[in-house]
């Protein structure tokens, strides 16, 4: 019988996606159905090409990636190359394997097609939810079949990474983050938001990365290589030594939800003004609606980096503890 949570993962890849990607590929938990692309941190077809690199260090090329939507719904497309390289993966050029393409039908076509077959697929998003709008705009009532997404974004009491006020991924398609939000609301459903107030603590520092190299030469030296773009702009803006991984938090805390505490809410997105794509959580029940929202709001930080080098880099889990703590 198979146990494992059957999952789609919704990402733009993307540095940390990249690294989101081992953490489901390592996890027995899991079985990844399929990675469906989205425009992000880069243009849709870098994001295929980068996810086939992923897959091919993972040694899982049979997993298939459907490409997504190239731009939001409604506003211009802003990518993050300025923070994840002109490639996605920090200006490294890796070469993408030869031979793979993504599959014909769209990702929000597969998303749909699939969820109308099945009740026991959950969704990871990682990036802007245009696909997942896109969906909901296909059949409003396409995601009632989700048994569980978690969304990599939005922004409850932490401040915004790319406005006063927003996360990425929410301000780059705020129309598609609130559709989604709505649509859950609607089906009574809730999203589970991973954003800036949990993984603001989950930092890769430069010793870790060196651990890593240690105790799986492979797979350390690949992130080694894509992380440097990355460590370079967190000191350049936040002033942070090493860099913020975001989306593997979402990964992890799928997979273990008891990583991360939270509080339900009623929640929805700005699509307009000065505070585009800032997330509204109607923490103390000023609007009376039922919650759509299960928000993250504080995190078992050494829990998480035990588990995200264990899984993915193996190696001894009482060494991995002692070394932790002394780095
Ligand atoms: C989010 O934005 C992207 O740059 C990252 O991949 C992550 O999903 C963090 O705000
Ligand atoms: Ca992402």
């Amino acid at each position: 019988m198979n146990t494992k949570q059957k999952v789609i993962i919704d990402c733009d890849p993307g540095i940390d996606d990249s690294l989101a990607l081992m953490y489901a590929l390592s996890s027995k938990e899991l079985d990844v159905m399929a990675i469906t692309i989205v425009c992000g941190n880069v243009p849709v077809e870098l994001g295929v090409q980068n996810a086939f690199k992923v897959l091919q260090l993972m040694d899982r090329l049979d997993i298939k990636v459907y490409a997504g939507e190239t731009k939001p719904l409604v506003r211009e497309f802003v990518s993050a190359q300025d923070t994840h390289g002109m490639d996605g993966l920090g200006e490294t050029y890796i070469e993408a394997p030869k031979g793979y393409a993504a599959e014909e039908i769209s990702a929000s076509e597969y998303i749909e097609q699939t969820l109308k077959l099945n009740d026991d697929i959950s969704i990871i998003a990682l990036g802007p939810l245009t696909n997942l709008a896109k969906v909901v705009q296909q059949d409003k009532y396409a995601l009632k079949n989700v048994v569980r997404l978690v969304s990599m974004g939005g922004n409850y009491k932490s401040f915004g990474n790319c406005s006063p006020v927003a996360e990425y991924n929410y301000w780059c398609d705020p129309d598609a983050a609130k559709i989604v939000y709505e649509n859950f609301a609607f089906l009574g459903k809730k999203i589970e938001m991973v954003g800036l107030d949990v993984t603001r603590d989950i930092v890769l520092t430069p010793s870790i990365l060196s651990y890593l190299k240690r105790i799986n030469k492979e797979k350390g030296s690949f992130v080694e290589k894509i992380v440097q773009f990355y460590f370079d702009f967190h000191w350049e803006y936040e002033k942070i030594i090493g860099c913020v991984i975001n989306d593997p938090l979402a990964v992890a805390y799928f997979v273990d939800p008891t990583l991360c505490n939270g509080i339900e809410a009623y929640t929805t997105v700005e699509t307009e003004g000065l505070c585009l794509g800032q997330t509204i959580v109607d923490a103390m029940g000023f609007w009376k609606k039922d919650s759509n929202a299960v928000i993250c709001t504080s995190v078992y930080s050494t829990y998480f980096m035990e588990e995200f080098v264990y899984r993915i880099f193996g190696g001894n889990r009482k060494e991995i503890h002692s070394m932790l703590a002394q780095l």
